[in-house]
């Protein structure tokens, strides 16, 4: 139970005072009944100012993990392996936008912002994601040109890809892949579409966020600069 004059302010009808004035003017009501100041609702409460149905905002979180290898991107696991929420001490219920695999690491986005997490995991969108990919053996500029211009994964096409080599000893090759899919599995898969195999694998971006030095198994809240991109999403 809320007080009425408190549940107004948080819907952002005004503050507690002037929610008490529209109370005693008569403009509200809770299910269909003229309110009086001092009363209290319930969250199954339908009210209404000036007929206009109102609902409490709730508080939307935007943090950045940095996911550690052996955890699961899910809010829990039904084999009690650990997953990523274990790593956020906050009491919002926050949801990972997207997935990363049990072994991958790397920047991952939780929060409680629904249209966000559409817009940054819709394809239509095309937001691209970054990941530095260390590979067994060298990779050819053939491959790379494959990698670039699309690969047959799950039997369809990868859309082009930005493929760029970043270093190599004959023995291992760093490679910088950015993708605007997220299908299941699929830098592991696109790298298996060339002979060659994903040894290991970190996403440093997802579209205008940039992991930085965010330790592994840390998380922050975004800056006022990658709210400013995310807003811009919506
Ligand atoms: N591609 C993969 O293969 N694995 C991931 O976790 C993300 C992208």
């Amino acid at each position: 139970m809320i007080r009425l004059n408190k549940y107004l302010a948080d819907c952002g009808v005004g503050s507690r005072r002037q929610c008490d004035e529209y109370i005693a003017d008569g403009v509200v009501k809770v299910n269909g009944k003229r309110a009086v100041v001092g009363q209290t609702v319930e969250e199954r409460d339908v009210v209404t100012v000036e007929g206009r149905r109102v609902a409490p905002k709730t508080k939307l979180y935007y943090v950045m993990l940095h996911k550690p290898k052996g955890c699961v991107c899910t809010v829990r696991d039904d084999r009690g392996r650990k997953t990523v929420m274990d790593f956020i001490d906050l009491k919002a219920r926050l949801f990972p936008v997207g997935r990363l695999d049990y072994d991958t690491e790397g920047l991952l986005l939780l929060t409680n912002d629904g249209e966000v997490a559409n817009v940054l995991t819709h394809p239509s969108h095309s937001i691209k994601k970054t990941y530095v990919a260390r590979v067994s053996g060298a990779i050819t500029e053939s491959q790379r040109r494959q990698l670039e211009q699309g690969v047959e994964v799950d039997g369809k096409m990868t859309l082009p890809a930005q493929v760029t080599l970043l270093e190599s000893d004959g023995h291992h090759t760093r490679v910088e892949v950015v993708i605007t899919e997220g299908r299941n599995r699929q830098v592991k898969k696109m790298f298996q579409a060339v002979g060659a195999e994903v040894e290991f694998l970190k996403r440093t971006a997802v579209g205008e966020l940039h992991l930085g030095g965010l330790q592994r198994g840390k998380y922050r809240f975004l800056n006022e600069k990658e709210m400013q991109y995310i807003k811009g999403l919506k």
